[in-house]
């Protein structure tokens, strides 16, 4: 009888195994760790060291300028005075030194004060070149450089780096070092959202948006950072008198707006080389008829693919997510925004929010209509592959446990810290690859190759580099 029964039991074992083999899409990784929180670089830290010399520019960094990239915003904060609002810059190859005018502001949240935050436009530059630009006066003026992508085109290669969630921790401080030092180097940093955690200190101490500032330079100064808002940029705090969304985050990080027809720093559009990439705000109102959802309703026909193939979508809240953590929080925007993704055949969404990684399938989950029954992810090929890269390394830890079994829509998770590359080939081919912080460079552990939506029906899986 004994024997019979472990028999029984081992058969239904082998059902419930298969079964969970059978209805599993993915994988989810073997490299598991334990969700320890990871520890903010002290204030003394080398990485945030303040320049010498007084009234030292500190915390650069540059961003597009305007819809076409031939404008970067160069921001800089000086701490004692404003100094001069203006900045020098000259192309590599050229004598002649040019001036760009900027704003100055300032704000104040609680009980701190920000120093002199500097927005200067430079217009009017030429593509793929390489220029130099000197901020501040005297011995404390500071010396950049950055180099202008080549005109937009259907095959022109380029390659964007992406980060997510980064906060300032020694994993914070991997993650930028990897991406830096990753052989395939990124040529501007796509980030999803959440920059500093300041809103994680007592009274959002805003002194980590300064140190944050000072962190990043190294690497934003010489290259864009396309910006994305995050729940951590909300700095909503109406409990001490500070009920102004966003106040520090759109003081600090200008984007150009504007030029892609929107009313609000938090949603707008930039061309780039062959890209043509959409930043959203999970965090302001997109219901229909709100400002952020009538401006994506006109914008996404405006899209050429035949100029800038490949169509990328920025978000802070992941619409699939197979973690528990933040599990089906990007449902709402899911349902509203899924539809237009599909028919415009989006190529890439990335996400941020969860402190994982995580790739999806392309599917897609528009044929329920509330009688139907029909809300299961399904393949499609219109449809965009999902990535949450939002494991930059904040001091929140990272999130491990996962929804079981893995459902199928998710095609690989894992919960380590590190960055992602797209390397756009041509307009058909990019290379995805994501690297986590524990290995070595170059070393990538899990890629994709994408194929572009609009310029070829071919699946990823029948797919030969
Ligand atoms: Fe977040």
């Amino acid at each position: 009888m004994g024997v019979r029964w472990d028999s029984a039991l081992f058969l239904v074992l082998v059902l419930v195994v298969s079964f969970a083999e059978m209805s599993n899409g993915g994988r989810t990784s073997t490299f598991v760790r334990n969700d320890d929180l990871s520890l903010d670089m002290p204030l003394d830290s080398d990485v945030f060291k303040v320049p010498p010399g007084y009234n030292a520019p500190q915390q650069v960094h540059i961003t597009q300028g305007d819809y076409e990239a031939n404008s970067v915003i160069v921001s800089w904060v000086t701490p004692d005075e404003p100094g001069p609002r203006t900045l020098l810059y000259w192309a590599e190859n050229s004598e002649l030194k040019n001036r760009a005018d900027g704003v100055v502001v300032k704000y104040k949240y609680f009980n701190y004060t920000s120093g002199y935050i500097h927005h200067c436009t430079i217009k009017d530059l030429e593509f793929d070149t390489k220029y130099y630009y000197d901020v501040g006066t005297g011995k404390a003026t500071r010396q950049f450089w950055f180099i202008t992508p080549p005109k937009s085109g259907p095959d022109v290669p380029y390659t964007f780096g992406l980060i997510g969630d980064l906060g300032q921790t020694h994993d914070s401080n991997r993650t930028l070092t990897h991406y830096e030092l990753n052989p395939i180097k990124g040529q501007t940093l796509l980030f999803v959202g959440d920059l500093s955690y300041a809103d994680d200190y007592p009274f959002h101490d805003n002194v980590r948006w300064d140190t944050w500032g000072r962190f990043i330079e190294r690497n934003a100064a010489y290259q864009p950072w396309i910006w994305t808002a995050g729940n951590h940029e909300l700095d909503f705090a109406p409990q001490f008198g500070e009920p102004i969304p966003f106040k520090p985050y759109l003081h600090r990080y200008h984007v150009p707006y504007t030029a892609s027809g929107s009313t609000s720093p938090l949603w707008y559009s930039i061309k780039r080389a062959s890209a043509y990439i959409i930043v959203m705000s999970s965090y302001s109102a997109f219901g229909k008829y709100t400002p952020q959802y009538k401006w994506l309703e006109q914008e996404l026909p405006k899209v050429n693919r035949t100029e800038t193939p490949w169509l990328i979508v920025l978000m802070h809240c992941p619409m699939y997510n197979s973690y528990a953590h933040h599990y089906m929080e990007g449902e709402t925007m899911r349902v509203m925004y899924e539809a237009w993704f599909v028919e415009y055949k989006v190529d890439v969404v990335f996400a941020g929010h969860v402190h994982a990684y995580e790739r999806s399938e392309r599917v897609s989950n528009i044929a329920y209509n509330v009688v139907n029954g029909l809300c299961t992810p399904i393949g499609d090929q219109s449809a965009p592959i999902y990535i949450t890269i939002g494991d930059g390394g904040n001091l929140e830890g990272l999130v491990t446990e996962m929804t079981e079994p893995q459902p199928s829509y998710s095609a690989f998770r894992e919960a380590s810290f590190g960055h992602g590359l797209l390397d756009i080939k041509n307009r058909t081919r990019a290379y995805f690859s994501w690297h986590r912080n524990q290995d070595g460079y170059a070393v990538e552990a899990d890629t994709v190759l994408l194929i572009n939506r609009y310029w070829s029906s071919l699946e990823e899986s029948k797919a030969t580099t």
